[in-house]
């Protein structure tokens, strides 16, 4: 990998900002190749170079997974021609690493999204083979009830041919409301299946994907990157 500047390698990791890297290293508290950093536009590169901030190793040159609190009304698209992207969300320093949203939330769809440049990864997150949960907070017009829960445990086919695998569905509110859970992510999938049950969505929100939950101090439209942890839980469950 090429010799980049060092402000611009500890910002895509998406664990500060341009500001926060400059106060850090005017602090004093980047170290490269044992020397402390005094300019942001010195140049490292990341393969080669340890680079501490606060004594602790950085990762520049690795992979970025962020979590995004997605808000109603932009698509889960890298880019639009006409409408707003949940990339459009993030710094410019970030998007142009070329990260993707892992699977789609429709446009009206709030909640957790996860951001990555890890292909292999998102891949296997989606896939049905492999099991990842994600867990839905939908509110219905109507009551569903436990006749709901058993249709959507034995696997619904919808009228349109769509073969849904058995999923899990936890009545709240008093039925007002319920947690609907999908090893899969077809199109409009809790949206198409709850209409099924005649019971049509009026909001939907994501709350967790595998054993990442949305975590909840993110407002609509905020995001922060994964923890170490949360990176590998995620890793464990693909396999
Ligand atoms: N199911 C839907 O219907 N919509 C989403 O955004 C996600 C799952």
């Amino acid at each position: 990998m090429a010799m980049e500047r060092l402000d611009k390698l500890l910002a895509s990791t998406g664990h500060w900002s341009r500001k926060e890297v400059k106060d850090m290293i005017r602090q004093g508290r980047v170290r490269v190749d044992g020397q402390t950093a005094r300019r942001g536009e010195d140049k490292a590169d990341p393969r080669q170079a340890e680079i501490l901030v606060d004594g602790q190793p950085v990762d520049c040159g690795g992979l970025v997974y962020l979590m995004l609190h997605k808000p109603a009304g932009l698509l889960s698209a890298t880019r639009d021609g006409r409408q707003g992207t949940v990339l459009d969300l993030l710094p410019d320093h970030l998007r142009r690493r070329g990260l993707f949203p892992v699977g789609r939330l429709d446009k009206d769809t709030e909640g957790l999204l996860l951001l990555t440049d890890d292909g292999p990864l998102a891949h296997d997150l989606l896939s049905p083979k492999k099991h990842v949960d994600k867990v839905y907070y939908a509110r219905v017009d109507g009551i569903v009830d436990g006749a709901d829960a058993a249709a959507l445990a034995r696997g619904m086919t919808l009228a349109d041919g769509l073969v849904c695998l058995p999923a899990g569905l936890e009545p709240l509110e008093g039925g007002r409301a319920c947690l609907v859970t999908l090893r899969e992510g077809k199109y409009h999938q809790v949206k198409r299946m709850l209409a099924a049950r005649g019971k049509p969505v009026t909001y939907l929100k994501r709350l967790s994907m595998g054993a990442v939950r949305l975590d909840e101090s993110l407002a609509p439209g905020q995001w922060r990157p994964l923890t170490a942890d949360e990176v590998a839980s995620l890793r464990r469950e693909r396999k």
